[in-house]
Formats: C-alpha cells, sequence, structure tokens
C-alpha cells in the first residue's frame, strides 16, 4: 500500500455539532424558542416524541467535551451558535446571558488549543422570526445581516472562521417540501449569505468566511435516459442551487426559470460575495429516478446491492466521495474544508460499557483514503471534520441514530468514546505530528 500523499502543513483535523442537536437548555437564560422547539412539539413529526429539550446537555457540559477534543488531539471545532439564544425575538433586544454562555465556550476552546470554527445558522431559526413569514419574508436577509452583526462584534475579536448557513438546500428547497414557497425561501436565502459575508467582512477584517454545502453524485437508478435526465435534475437542485448563485452568479440554467419569479434586481450582485472556502457536507451519494407523480419530477430510489449501507441505510461509496471533491474543486475553484462526514446507526455499549464500532472506523478510513486520493490528484483539501463530536439529536431520528465519536449515555448524560474516538486521535496523531494538537499553524484561508 503506497503510503498516503502528504497533507498541507496546515491541514486541520475537527470535529463538527450544532447547537440545536447538543445544547439543550432550550428555556433557560434567555433563550427564545426556535422552529425546532415548536417543531418537535408537534405529534408523530419526531422519533420516539424526541425533543432537543436536553440533548447532550452541552450547554452545561461543554468543558467536558472540550476536554475531549483536547485529549484527541483535534485541531478545530464546528459548532453552531442558536439565533434565539443571542436575540430571543430573533431581532431587537440581545440577551446577555447567551452570549456570555458562547464567551465561555469559545474561550475555552481557543484556551484548549483548538481552533473555533463559527456557523451562525444551522436551522435553528427563532420562532418569532417564523411568526413573520420566515425565510419568505425578503426581510429575513437583514434580520439575518443584524444577528449575523451582533455575534461579529462579540466574537471576531477571537474566533476567525465563520461560515454563513448549513446546508440551504436542505432546510429550504427540502425542509419545505419543495413547496411553494421553497424557490423563493431559496432566494431569500441566499440574499442572507450574501448580506451575512458583507457584515462579517466589515467587522471582522481577518474573517475566513465560506458556507457549508450537501453536496453528493447523483446517480440514475436504473440507468435509463429518462432517469439519467431526472438525475441531472436533482443535481441541479440538491447540489448547486445554493453554491452556484453564491459562487458563479447564477442559478443553474436548467432550474433558474423557477428562481426568477422572486429575483429583484441587483439580487445576484447581493447573493454572490467572495469567500474563502467551501465548505463540505457529504455522506454518501443519492441515486433517483423520473417520477411524473413527483413534485419535481424525480424520486430516490434504490442504490446498488453491491453497497454497503452505513446503519442508518445510506449506502458506503468512498469513490463517489472523491468525485465529489473533484467536481467541487472544478467547478467552483475554491479551497476545499470536508465539514460534515461520517457514519450514523443505532448502537450500543456493550456488557463492558465500551462501544467496539468498527462499522464507523472502516467508514471513515475509507472516505479519508478516498480524501487523500483526490489531494493527491491535485484537488486543493484543506481540512476534514467528523460529524459529529458526540451522539446527538438527529433531526426527525431523534436520538436512535448515532453519529458520534463518543457515546452519549442520555439519562445519565454519560460520555464514553468509542473504538472510533481513538482511531481518529491515531490517525491524527500519524498524519501530520505538529497537527491536530492544537499546536497546529492555522491555514491561512
Ligand atoms: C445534516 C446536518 C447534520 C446532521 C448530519 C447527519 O447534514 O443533516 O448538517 O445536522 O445531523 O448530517 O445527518
Amino acid at each position: 500500500m503506497p503510503s498516503p500523499p502528504s497533507l498541507r502543513a496546515d491541514f486541520v483535523w475537527g470535529v463538527s455539532t450544532a447547537s440545536y442537536q447538543i445544547e439543550g437548555a432550550v428555556q433557560e437564560d434567555g433563550r427564545g424558542a426556535s422552529i425546532w422547539d415548536t417543531y418537535c412539539r408537534q405529534v408523530g413529526r419526531i422519533a420516539n416524541g424526541d425533543n432537543g429539550d436536553v440533548a447532550c446537555d452541552h450547554y452545561h457540559r461543554y468543558a467536558e467535551d472540550i476536554e475531549l477534543m483536547r485529549a484527541l488531539g483535534i485541531g478545530a471545532y464546528r459548532f453552531s451558535v442558536a439565533w434565539p439564544r443571542i436575540l430571543p425575538a430573533g431581532r431587537g433586544a440581545v440577551n446577555e446571558a447567551g452570549l456570555a454562555f458562547y464567551e465561555r465556550l469559545i474561550d475555552a476552546v481557543l484556551a484548549a488549543g483548538i481552533e473555533p470554527w463559527l456557523c451562525l445558522y444551522h436551522w435553528d431559526l427563532p420562532q418569532a422570526l417564523d411568526d413573520h413569514g420566515g425565510w419568505v419574508n425578503r426581510d429575513s436577509a437583514l434580520w439575518f445581516a443584524d444577528y449575523v452583526a451582533v455575534v461579529a462584534r462579540h466574537f471576531g475579536d477571537r474566533v476567525k472562521r465563520f461560515a454563513t448557513f448549513n446546508e440551504p438546500s436542505v432546510f429550504t428547497l427540502f425542509g419545505y417540501a419543495l413547496g411553494k414557497h421553497a424557490p423563493g425561501i431559496a432566494d431569500r436565502t441566499d440574499l442572507a449569505h450574501g448580506a451575512g459575508v458583507e457584515v462579517l467582512r466589515s467587522l471582522v477584517p481577518a474573517a475566513s468566511i465560506g458556507a457549508i454545502h450537501n453536496y453528493q453524485p447523483c446517480y440514475a437508478s436504473p440507468d435509463t435516459p429518462q432517469n439519467g435526465a431526472a438525475a441531472q435534475l436533482i443535481d441541479a437542485f440538491w447540489n448547486r442551487a445554493f453554491p452556484d448563485p453564491q459562487l458563479l452568479a447564477s442559478y443553474p440554467p436548467s432550474i433558474a426559470g423557477a428562481f426568477e419569479p422572486y429575483q429583484q434586481a441587483g439580487d445576484m450582485a447581493a447573493i454572490c460575495r467572495p469567500v474563502d472556502w467551501f465548505g463540505l457536507n457529504h455522506y454518501s451519494p443519492i441515486y433517483c429516478k423520473a417520477d411524473q407523480n413527483a413534485q419535481l419530477g424525480f424520486s430516490f430510489s434504490d442504490a446498488p446491492t453491491h453497497l454497503g449501507r452505513t446503519g442508518i441505510g445510506w449506502p458506503i461509496h468512498p469513490d463517489a466521495f472523491r468525485e465529489t471533491l473533484m467536481a467541487i474543486a472544478g467547478r467552483y475553484r475554491l479551497p476545499i474544508y470536508v465539514l460534515e462526514n461520517g457514519y450514523g446507526g443505532p448502537e450500543q455499549a456493550d456488557a463492558s460499557g465500551q462501544i467496539t464500532d468498527l462499522p464507523r472506523i472502516e467508514y471513515l478510513s475509507a472516505y479519508t483514503q478516498a480524501m487523500r486520493v483526490a489531494i493527491a490528484a491535485g484537488v486543493d483539501v484543506r481540512g476534514y471534520f467528523v460529524w459529529s463530536l458526540l451522539d446527538n439529536f438527529e433531526w426527525a431520528e431523534g436520538y436512535v441514530q448515532r453519529f458520534g465519536l463518543v457515546h452519549v449515555d442520555y439519562p445519565s448524560q454519560q460520555r464514553t468514546p468509542k473504538a472510533s474516538a481513538g482511531w481518529y486521535a491515531q490517525m491524527i496523531a500519524a498524519s501530520r505530528p505538529d497537527v491536530g494538537t492544537g499546536t497546529a499553524r492555522h491555514a491561512e484561508t
């Protein structure tokens, strides 16, 4: 086996989380309600009636979680700020206790020699703003810009890495079930991204800014001309409907017509603002087929049976990951940070309380190797973040599906590093002796 290609001296190995999925404390210290607090209360929405009220209690246990990261040699921590913790009504009065929490968190991350990566929006919109139309309302870009300004003013002296949004295509086009609002929401979310970049540029001159996109090859299954056309359509909606306007100043031609009714003069210039990197979330490819009964004329289909599956049922296809990295590099020509990749599924501790999660180790090993092959082929990948540090609230799946390198026993909140945590620590140490020990030089972009 040839030795893996060398990584950049400042290649960063990290882990990722999100506020609603780990923090808990949803009614503590002045936090306002988010749309996910509301959604979880709707009967039948979430597996087992789960919600994020307590989650991993990260709000109180963040120091313990940071120590877990430090012990593993993690070099960077991607987290998200809960907008309703900073602005309980979404706008107007700032909640000082909410700022104080993130102050404690960021200072502790820095003290551990770990680089904070701050995502401004990971789906927990203040409910008060949703009551005023949420992302359908064109004012949402202004609301978001004002929120970004509060965060930038308070933390821009210590945080340099900012992501505006996590996976906009998920919480807009698909989050609204591709309903009549969807394309309009996409335009507003793009406008909010552009406005957020402008605020960050003005308030944090040294900021390194990007957005985080889910991006995955869309394969026709079975491979027929009709299904091939459907695959191209879902690729346009699922992968490119946000990065294209944000980075190329145009919607994919095949779907541009869906967004034009919502565009006003100057929108594209406001959306397409220079950023420093492309944030990629990737787990598996999409298999799809033409479906005349479906809203957009396509539906998901089964992956080939020869592919393995993760516990949550997603196909394991590391070559599709390599293909994705090559495609993004060729299309958007930006440095790439893999900000989510991981293995999810139900799992239990054994009698001794340990979790020997060999399938996760095999998955992470195969995907990081595919990444190294892409790097050897010239793709400028500068970091890799595992989703996730902790088992956490997996949206509609509740707590059934576990993605953590660290097991969380929810009743006791006890953390137990899984076998994969040790594997990741060893892989970091072996890859770059000076990276992941909290002493690594941070990438210049
Ligand atoms: C997403 C989100 C994460 C998920 C993770 C596993 O991609 O849905 O960014 O919040 O928990 O991807 O599904």
